[in-house]
Parts: structure tokens; C-alpha cells; sequence
């Protein structure tokens, strides 16, 4: 007779076959795929410990497992995540949004004024663009990627979120910025430098786009330098530059900040007391 594999049984099981695979955190994956298949939440899940899953059932859990266990990211296995509570569909062309980077965003809505211009550099899968086109419906807001595939996503998050008219994307080289004067610009580069790329963890180095990850030159700040000497002519006077930024890179970008002549330099941490965000001003 066939095994009976109940939503407890299963979790259980998969719980320790994540583990062997060195996946931290494998139960609450285990979790959150089930609860996919079944299309339940998580408590849902807890209130049917004893449901028997169907065959069917049992076979797309089986092929979410396997992503997960060649170390693919959940968000990616399901195609959405959260963003300021916000839903967006994520893809292999953008990078999965952190909850680090609500900290730039939190930032943002501290600088500028409701009806401002403002440029979100890097968009990728529009979340910073889009959290504060939800929060400020009077700002004008555009948002650049060099990848056009990746602002597709953006521009589907915007529609689903009902702030396709609020955002303009467009496709540009953030080595190459025109457009403004903007009161804000915000950025999350990319800022991996070239040499930690093959120690990143393989959820990130062999799934996330490089093309999100990779910094340009040896210590991966080159968009940094970039901004900040655009910051002047992209600006409106009193206008801030905000950037996240990685482990051990916020002195190093404040120097480059203070080299280019912003004024008002903060670095604000992040909830795990992590330097995350560096701003300026133009005051010239
Ligand atoms: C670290 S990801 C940030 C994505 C999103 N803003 C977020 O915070 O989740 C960096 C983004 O910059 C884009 N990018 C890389 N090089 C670029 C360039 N030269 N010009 C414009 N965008 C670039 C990548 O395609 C990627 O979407």
C-alpha cells in the first residue's frame, strides 16, 4: 500500500532533507512551498497536520522541493515576494528585494517633500520606485534600469499595484544619466565587487542576476563614484543623493560623497546595526 504523506509528515520530511543539503532555515521553506501547493497560509498549514495530500499534490510539492534543494530561492520558486508590503512578481532577471532596503526608503520618505521629482536608479523589479510611488502620490517619479527585461518586471509591479501611471521607466546607463533636476535620487547598485563574487552564498551567486550584483572596479563602488559626481547636475540645489550600500562600503562611499562636494553627510544602520545607507546634498 502507498505511503499516506500528511501536511505534517511532509513537512517533517523536508525539513531534514533541506538540512542535509546545508539549507539554514529549511523548515520554514519546507512551509512556505507547501503552503504554495495547497494554496493555503501558514497557520492554514498548522490547522491540517493530519491532511493526506493528493497525488498530485505530493508531485508539485516534489518539484518545488527539488528547486529548492539545488538551492534556488524560494521568491524565485514562487515568483513574488514582498516589498514595503507590497506584492511583487520577481523573476531571474531582477534581484529578489531585501528588507534591508526599506531602510533606503524610509530614508526617502524622511528627504523629500510630497510633490518632488524624484530618480530611482536601478530599479530592477521597481521596488523602491514603487513603494514610494505608494507613499507619495504626488511625487513625480522615474526609475532606470540598463536591463530591459528587468523593467519589464518593474513595469508589471507597477500595473498590479494600480501606480502604472505614477512611475516612468524607462531604459538608461547609470554612467550616462540625463533627465532632472530631481529633489531625490535613490540608488541600490550594484556593488559586489568582482573578487567575493564566487564566496557569495549559491542562492545569490548562481541565481540572482550578476548584471544586479557585479560593482564596476576592484572594490565594486564605481557606481557610487559615478552618482556622486553626477549629483550636482542631476540635482536640484538642496536635492539628496541616498545610496544602500554593502557590508564594510559606508566610509568608503561617504569619502566619495565628501570628495564630489555633497554636504550633510548621514549613514544611517540597519536593523541589524549594519551601516546600510548613505546620503548628501547638493548644496552647491
Ligand atoms: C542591486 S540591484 C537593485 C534592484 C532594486 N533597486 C532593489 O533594490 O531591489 C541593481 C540594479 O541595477 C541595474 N544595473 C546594473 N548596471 C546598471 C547600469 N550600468 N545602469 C543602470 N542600471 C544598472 C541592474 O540591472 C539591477 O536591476
Amino acid at each position: 500500500m502507498a505511503e499516506t504523506w500528511t501536511v505534517l509528515k511532509i513537512l517533517q520530511w523536508t525539513a531534514g532533507y533541506f538540512k542535509e543539503k546545508g539549507i539554514d532555515g529549511g523548515r520554514l521553506d519546507a512551509e512556505i512551498l507547501l503552503a504554495d501547493v495547497l494554496k493555503l497560509n501558514r497557520v492554514g498549514l498548522y490547522l491540517n497536520f493530519d491532511r493526506p495530500l493528493s497525488s498530485d499534490e505530493q508531485a508539485a510539492f516534489r518539484e518545488r522541493v527539488a528547486r529548492r534543494a539545488r538551492r534556488e530561492p524560494v521568491q524565485y520558486i514562487l515568483g513574488t515576494t514582498e516589498f514595503w508590503s507590497l506584492p511583487l512578481q520577481v523573476t531571474p532577471d531582477v534581484l529578489i528585494p531585501r528588507a534591508d532596503t526599506e531602510i533606503l526608503v524610509e530614508e526617502a520618505l524622511k528627504k523629500i517633500a510630497g510633490s518632488g521629482a524624484i530618480l530611482d536608479v536601478g530599479t530592477g523589479s521597481g521596488a523602491i520606485a514603487i513603494a514610494l510611488a505608494h507613499e507619495l502620490p504626488e511625487a513625480r517619479i522615474d526609475a532606470i534600469d540598463i536591463s530591459p527585461a528587468a523593467l519589464a518586471v518593474a513595469e508589471a509591479n507597477a500595473r498590479h499595484n494600480g501606480l502604472a501611471e505614477r512611475v516612468n521607466f524607462r531604459q538608461a546607463d547609470l554612467y550616462h544619466l540625463s533627465g532632472g533636476p530631481y529633489g531625490l535620487i535613490v540608488a541600490n547598485p550594484p556593488y559586489i565587487p568582482g573578487a567575493e563574487m564566487s564566496g557569495l552564498m549559491p542562492e545569490v551567486r548562481d541565481f540572482e542576476p550578476h548584471l544586479a550584483l557585479l560593482g564596476g572596479d576592484a572594490d565594486g563602488l564605481a557606481a557610487y563614484r559615478a552618482l556622486a559626481t553626477e549629483a550636482g547636475r542631476l540635482l536640484q540645489p538642496d536635492g539628496w543623493l541616498l545610496v544602500e550600500v554593502g557590508l564594510g562600503q559606508a566610509e568608503a562611499v561617504d569619502r566619495i560623497f565628501i570628495r564630489a562636494g555633497l554636504q550633510d553627510l548621514f549613514v544611517r544602520d540597519d536593523y541589524a546595526g549594519v551601516p546600510r545607507v548613505v546620503g548628501g546634498r547638493n548644496l552647491r
